[in-house]
């Protein structure tokens, strides 16, 4: 393991620009998040309008002690270390000052040209998705964090594309039955999705490849979904992640979840396996076979998606069934995502700053893996184990 400690001489400035990418409407610092940083000694710049997107004004910015700046260069120009949500875009990245810090997400590992430009411009970057997802590192979990909100949301945006309702009702013309939703992935997206159909009134039921979430799923009221799978096959990972699995593993997985998939009137899916492309939970023969005005959430459309005919960033119809593919679900409920994200990235700095100054101790494992580039070098273990 790269031991190494290092003191950046440098007090922090902070700066947050307005996202540039498109549909994005979180920002990287809320008000609050602000008011505690001036605190640790730092001094906050932000773009004008940065936090607007996530109903958070200039004044509360100001009133928080920020300095509110009319451009992204004045920001860049005032800053060293600069707080984003996506990776700032290669023109940014180009702006930077020497000796810059980035704190932002990077998907290093499906970004190599990207993690190139940092390397070559001897960025100190900071990944909030490679911090490691042990218990110390709890309070900084953005991964977490951003995914309960892309569950609660599915479940949500199914219920709306949905023409039935979802609770049990006994009416004077009649008792409406509960409608059924199936969670496909019961990690953290998953089990709020389920949490949230649940408390919408549907029959839940779910289905993981790790039997370890059992449990978690039937606390929530949830019915879960037995595939019996062979010995020689491991479903988890030492990280307790999902691993791929075997070929008759698959057949036997896909041929039980196609009678439920069938008899749902919502599939929810969000199964991944990190540093991989989406596994493929629903063929389109599935999709044929389900009712008309069925529907099908597709939270993994960012990897790929789950179902065959997941068209990433669309709804559309395909035969009766409504498929939807969205993307950048957090940025939908950008004022608590926003809240959120900032409250993981403060944690992550108050692990950083000793005395208003960055101290890298890379003998912390936490700060480690989050750093995937300084001085020019991959740092982080995990992006080098996981590249090679
Ligand atoms: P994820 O977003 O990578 O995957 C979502 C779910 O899809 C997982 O539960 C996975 O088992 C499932 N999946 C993968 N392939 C599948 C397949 N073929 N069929 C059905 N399901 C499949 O995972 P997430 O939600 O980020 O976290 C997963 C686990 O990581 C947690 O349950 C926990 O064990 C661990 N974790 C630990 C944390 C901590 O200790 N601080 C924080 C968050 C997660």
């Amino acid at each position: 393991m790269f031991v190494q400690t290092m003191t950046m001489e440098e007090i922090l400035i902070v700066g947050v620009c307005k996202e540039k990418a498109k549909d994005e409407a979180r920002v990287a610092l809320t008000p609050e998040g602000t008011q505690k940083l001036i605190s640790l000694g730092l001094q906050v710049h932000i773009e004008s309008g940065a936090g607007l997107l996530s109903s958070y004004t200039d004044g509360d910015y100001s009133a928080a002690g920020a300095s509110i700046e009319n451009d992204r260069q004045t920001v860049l120009s005032k800053s060293n270390l600069l707080l984003a949500v996506q990776a700032p875009d290669e023109t940014t990245i180009n702006l930077l000052k020497p000796n810059t810090l980035l704190v932002s997400f990077i998907w290093p590992l499906q970004n190599k040209v990207y993690v190139d430009l940092l390397i070559k411009q001897k960025i100190t970057a900071l990944a909030m998705d490679t911090i490691p997802r042990i218990s110390r590192a709890q309070s900084m979990d953005a991964l977490s964090s951003m995914s309960n909100i892309a569950g609660y949301k599915a479940a949500l945006m199914g219920a709306h594309k949905l023409d039935k309702y979802l609770p049990m009702m006994m009416t004077a013309a009649g008792t409406i039955p509960p409608a059924k939703v199936l969670v496909l992935g019961a990690g953290v997206a998953g089990l709020q999705a389920i949490a949230t159909a649940k408390r919408l009134g549907a029959v839940v039921e779910a289905f993981d490849i790790r039997p370890v979430v059992k449990e978690q799923v039937e606390s929530l009221g949830a019915k879960f979904v037995e595939v019996p799978i062979e010995e020689e096959d491991e479903t988890e990972s030492k990280g307790g992640y999902a691993k791929e699995l075997s070929e008759r593993n698959k057949e036997k997985q896909r041929e039980v979840v196609h009678e439920h998939v069938k008899k749902s009137d919502i599939v929810i899916t969000t199964a991944l396996i990190p540093g991989r492309p989406a596994p493929r939970l629903i063929s389109k023969e599935m999709v044929d076979d389900m009712k008309p005005g069925s529907v099908i959430v597709d939270i993994a459309a960012e990897q790929g998606g789950n179902c065959e005919v997941t068209k990433p960033g669309e709804t559309y119809n395909h035969k009766g069934v409504f498929v939807m593919g969205p993307l950048n679900i957090p940025s939908t409920l950008a004022f608590h995502a926003s809240k959120l994200y900032s409250k993981n990235i403060l944690s992550l700095l108050s692990l950083l700053i000793k005395d208003g100054e960055a101290n890298l101790d890379f003998d912390d494992e936490i700060i480690a893996n989050a750093t995937v580039t300084h001085m020019g070098e991959i740092i982080s273990p995990f992006v080098k184990e996981n590249s090679k």
